[in-house]
């Protein structure tokens, strides 16, 4: 009798993309279109901008929106369009207005709500019909706008689809519990700190180095500290779902494993002493832990090039007591340098012959695989 060598209990190696989905301007382009123009965009904290006539602008896919508070205290979204003949509203990337929104082309000027106000000789103007120029007609082009966590998220789909799916479903799925995220209130939580990386490599190189812990072992000794569990390399990414536990040395998710800030005041005793991490498509990382969250928010720029927002969020007193972050924030800013500095070691291989048909993913890769397949879905298989 022949003993059975056929490897059918060893999961096969699973291919990757092929590097040109992370070089081609083409791809690049679609992704724009299909993805960041479609789907709902977390855009920015809706904390920075407190005051009436405070706005941010922000680029989403090929589109430059402009998010304002408006009198009434609500935000808004608009194309950063002028309706006359087409200038860039706001070229600044953030300000405050006393009242207005004006052009600096030639002065057409819009309300917080985006109504035209003003035009010089307005009185003179008339539509096609010769009636008086519609104020809401000509007004500002609306973007669909949420709010949640804290973050406005913006959708520029003529008809967008579901947030509570899309989104907030996201979040649900992988914590397995709907109030599960609500137990961290972090639409009240304030920003300890922010750092802007500008990564030199595609988005997608981002996403995926999120979504698995197979190189954890390898490039983050600090985290692995913390985190005893992600040292296991291959075992460490189902331990994401319900939550990595912290080592029994370490007091607080902090760089040497010194104490935090004790729990969130909804934080309960089953996610005490967890790492718990998500991943909102198409642009969203959310990390929670006890006493903080931190938070990325990705700006694909090009092909090769991706801005990466992340917050350090804690509760409002931590914040306004000026208490001392640093030791808190630095753990995740060096894993923050650690996994772009890999991805920026991955970029320029994107475009060699060696990977034109891509590479493989280890079975604890597999969270990457089903995003490769979404993405084929949603852009098409251009493998
Ligand atoms: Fe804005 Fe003319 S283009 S006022």
């Amino acid at each position: 009798m022949t003993a059975d060598l056929s490897p059918v209990s060893t999961p096969a190696l699973i291919p990757t993309l092929g590097g040109k989905w992370y070089v081609d301007d083409t791809i690049f382009a679609a992704e724009q279109e299909q993805l960041f123009e479609r789907m709902w965009f977390c855009a920015i904290r809706t904390g920075d901008l407190a005051e009436p006539g405070q706005f941010k602008r922000v680029q989403v896919g090929r589109e430059s929106v402009l998010i304002v508070r408006g009198r009434d205290g609500a935000l808004r979204a608009f194309l950063n369009i002028c309706r006359h003949r087409g200038a860039m509203l706001c070229t600044e990337d953030q300000g405050q207005v006393r009242r207005n929104l004006q052009c600096p082309y030639h002065a057409w000027t819009y309300g917080l709500d985006g109504k035209l106000v003003a035009a010089p000789n307005m009185a003179a103007l008339k539509d096609a019909t010769g009636a008086d120029i519609d104020r809401v007609a000509y007004g500002l082009i609306p973007v669909a706008l949420r709010e949640w966590l804290g973050y406005a998220w913006v959708c520029l789909a003529d008809e967008p689809p579901s947030f509570e799916h899309e989104v907030m479903g996201a979040v649900t799925e992988r914590l397995g519990d709907p109030a599960a995220i609500d137990a961290y209130e972090i639409d009240t939580l304030a920003v300890g700190r922010r750092v802007v990386y500008d990564v030199a490599a595609n988005w997608k190189l981002i996403v995926e180095n999120f979504m698995e812990c197979y190189h954890c072992a390898t490039i983050h000794p600090e985290l692995t500290e913390v985190l005893p569990e992600f040292a296991e390399g291959l075992a460490a990414q189902v331990f994401v779902g319900h939550g990595a536990e912290f080592g029994a040395d370490i007091a607080g998710f902090t760089v040497d494993g010194s104490p935090g800030f004790g729990r969130l005041p909804g934080v309960t005793p089953e996610q005490d002493r967890r790492y718990f991490a998500i991943t909102v498509r198409p642009t969203v990382f959310v990390n929670l832990v006890p006493d903080h969250i931190i938070f990325h928010r990705m700006f694909p720029m090009s092909a090769d090039r991706t801005i990466v927002e992340c917050d350090w969020l804690y509760t409002k007193d931590v914040v306004a007591a000026g208490r001392d972050v640093s030791r808190s924030v630095e753990l995740f800013h060096r894993v923050n340098e650690q996994d772009f500095a890999a991805c920026e070691r991955t970029q320029p291989a994107m475009s060699s012959r060696a990977y034109r048909e891509g590479g493989v993913l280890v079975p604890a890769e597999h969270h990457i695989a089903e995003f490769h397949e979404w993405l084929s879905c949603r852009i098409g298989d251009v493998r």
